[in-house]
């Protein structure tokens, strides 16, 4: 099985690049960040907020309680919590804010490393996130680190929500993505960092395809 690590920041085009990269090698794409949204989404609805006193205890409290699967429906990625198809829900602001609240916790993060290992196990995956070339692949025969300007980044994040319907102005998407640029790089466990061996991919001057193409150009090199 061949497995491609692609780890980088908010708003890097990694998910739509990874997608679309994955689609044109033939691999099954698994966005990892969608599994924590899951994780943080069953935890909002349960009224527990990361201000709470014990917050990490209360999140690991739940999790017994909680089911979340992958499904590829029609080529695309669905995510369900408990049975329940969440894909759209959990992309909402709120939930992303919830999600980098719940990303830390150590129990999430063992809670989840299975699930995404079993399938880099059975399947050619594309696996994006934030620590797949260092914890969770760490023997991926390729590995990313995507990113781009945190001004580029929030104007393509803003343009998308905005896209969506979602109220929300340029300022308040910059300052969600360096919050939680700080605090994805900033916590104890599985900090987002460039993996030892990984290839650095700025978007930056790239446009999509572009960047799709530099993406399949790095994994048809080890095929
Ligand atoms: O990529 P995303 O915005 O959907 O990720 C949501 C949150 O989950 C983000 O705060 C980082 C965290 N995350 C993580 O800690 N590890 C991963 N492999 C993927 C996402």
């Amino acid at each position: 099985m061949i497995s491609v690590a692609m780890d980088g920041p908010v708003g890097a085009g990694k998910s739509s690049v990874a997608r679309e990269s994955a689609k044109k090698l033939g691999f099954i794409y698994v966005d990892t960040g969608a599994l924590y949204r899951g994780v943080a989404l069953y935890t909002v609805r349960k009224g527990v907020k990361d201000t709470d006193e014990d917050y990490a205890q209360k999140v690991e409290a739940l999790l017994p309680e909680i089911s979340v699967e992958i499904k590829i429906e029609n080529g695309e990625q669905h995510i369900f919590l408990c049975g329940e198809d969440v894909s759209e829900e959990i992309r909402l602001p709120e939930i992303s804010m919830a999600a980098s609240g719940v990303s830390p916790i150590p129990a999430v993060r063992e809670f989840l490393l299975e699930l995404q290992r079993d399938i880099a196990r059975k399947n050619n995956v594309l696996m994006d996130g934030r620590d797949i070339g260092t914890v969770v692949l760490p023997e991926a025969q390729v590995k990313i680190f995507i990113t781009a300007k945190p001004e580029i980044r929030a104007k393509r994040r803003f343009e998308e929500l905005v896209n969506k319907g979602v109220d929300t102005t340029f300022d308040q998407v910059l300052n969600d993505l360096n919050r939680r640029d700080y605090q994805d790089s900033h916590r104890a466990v599985s900090p987002l960092k460039m993996a030892e061996g990984a290839v650095l991919l700025d978007t930056s001057e790239l446009n999509f395809e572009q960047s799709v193409e530099s993406v399949v150009e790095l994994v048809k090199k080890v095929l």
